[in-house]
């Protein structure tokens, strides 16, 4: 059986955890801080768990450099999925609410004062906008934003959901590609605009926030939703352009339970209260599980309900962590995350008679990198002979995902550098023998 120090993973998520902070998490889980209690048993109620959940919101604020006076961090459950649905919950809402501030404004009337006709005119009125106006947009360039367009479509219907580009209708059927942003058709004050930064499955990267998607010189602008739960922290990010972005932890924050999300204040109440349930259900519009609600987990401090304590815990020593070794922060991970892609894919690109990148060259992914081992005839022998021989040096977690087979190496942040250097000198020995 091999040791933990003998095997370098490369799992897509859940991924591999610095061993220190493994072990410190170990000890917390026996005993706290001298507390003769684990922090898995700790109250969530308790001071000792504010203040856990305090200091990794402070730690990555100062990580990534997000202006907490602007934005709020949230810990929520469901994963990057839920978020799927929260985004779509929360975004919708907030549109009900400017355009009745709007129509309020035009009307000269406050929202306390309006008597029975202002109620029934003002329905009327947001139920044609509603009808007329209500878009959500998508730019879907792999599995996970395709997955988050079709939550859209389930909540809504079809009508409402926009599909800005598909990546698959200029790469053959398949993704690989970002779409050209001249062709992409933005709808005009929609409640969201909504992309993945990194595709998990499918190896495709954002090379840099999307010049159409940009605020306008008065900070005006698209609402932006991104999903970065496979690339968050592993490069200097705009938060300023961003709405939401959202992350499960179970790559490069932490363990598997909690997912993070990063939103806007002036989303949140007292500028963007959501909407009443019962004028929701008036315009026909999906009401979101509380669970869900950004406005509710924000007011207390992500904890309406019993929250994973122990998973906040091991994010926040990552970041410790992360904090303790790069002084410059997230530029310092960045630059090592650079390294090591370009490492792995130089080490692939000499040998192209025998492997094949999946994405094209500009939109390949630091994070996973996936690739075909085309050597001889039978593909798929193959790489179950690169992954059996990957194996028995301790490089596992090799295997693409079950949608699209192949070989994808997902080079997180707790890959260390000699790990990258590994797979590359195996990448390479592999495609000599
Ligand atoms: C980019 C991305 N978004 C969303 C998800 C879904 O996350 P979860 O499994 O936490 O719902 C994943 C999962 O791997 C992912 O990689």
């Amino acid at each position: 059986m091999p040791t933990r120090e003998e095997i370098t993973y490369f799992g897509a998520g859940p991924a591999l955890l610095p061993t220190d902070v493994l072990q410190n998490a170990a000890q917390a889980l026996l005993d706290f801080n001298n507390t003769g209690l684990g922090i898995a048993e700790h109250s969530h109620r308790s001071e000792l768990a504010t203040n856990v959940i305090n200091e990794a919101k402070a730690d990555l604020a100062t990580y990534l450099d997000i202006p907490t006076d602007e934005y709020e961090i949230l810990f929520m459950q469901g994963g990057g999925s839920g978020e799927f649905s929260a985004t779509v919950y929360n975004l919708v809402g907030a549109w009900v609410t400017r355009r009745k501030q709007d129509l309020l404004r035009q009307w000269g009337t406050s929202a306390d004062e309006k008597g029975l006709a202002v109620e029934e005119k003002l329905e009327a009125e947001l139920r044609k906008a509603v009808e007329e106006d209500l878009k959500l947009d998508y730019i879907v360039t792999g599995g996970w934003s395709q997955k988050a367009h079709a939550e859209a479509v389930r909540l809504l219907g079809p009508e409402r959901v926009n599909l800005v580009a598909d990546a698959r209708t200029i790469n053959g059927g398949k993704f690989g590609k970002i779409p050209d942003e001249k062709d992409w058709t933005l709808s005009r004050d929609p409640a969201l605009v909504y992309y993945c930064d990194n595709e998990t499955v499918d190896g495709v990267e954002f090379p840099a926030f999307p010049a159409s998607l940009a605020p306008r010189a008065d900070g005006s602008g698209p609402i932006v939703v991104a999903d970065m739960s496979s690339n968050i922290l592993s490069r200097r990010i705009p938060v300023r352009n961003f709405s939401i972005i959202f992350f499960g932890a179970q790559k490069n924050l932490g363990s598997t339970g909690i997912t993070v999300a990063v939103i806007k204040k002036s989303l949140l109440p007292p500028t963007t209260p959501q909407p009443e349930p019962a004028l929701l259900r008036k315009l026909g519009l999906p009401i979101g599980p509380i669970v869900l609600s950004y406005e509710t987990i924000a007011k207390n401090n992500s904890l309406y309900n019993t929250l994973s304590i122990f998973d906040v815990y091991i994010a926040g020593q990552v970041l410790k962590k992360l904090l303790r070794t790069f002084p410059d922060k997230v530029d310092g991970q960045q630059a090592v995350a650079e390294k090591k892609a370009s490492l792995i894919y130089s080490a692939l690109e000499a040998h192209p008679d025998v492997y094949r990148i999946v994405p094209d060259a500009s939109a390949r992914s630091r994070m996973n990198i996936c690739f075909r081992v085309t050597k001889g005839s039978d593909v798929d022998a193959s790489e179950k002979a690169f992954l059996k021989e990957g194996t028995a040096r301790g490089l596992t977690g090799l295997k693409g995902h079950r949608s699209v087979g192949g070989i994808r190496a997902s080079n997180y942040n707790s890959i260390p550098l000699e790990g990258a250097e590994k797979l590359a000198a195996f990448i390479t020995e592999f495609a000599k023998a």
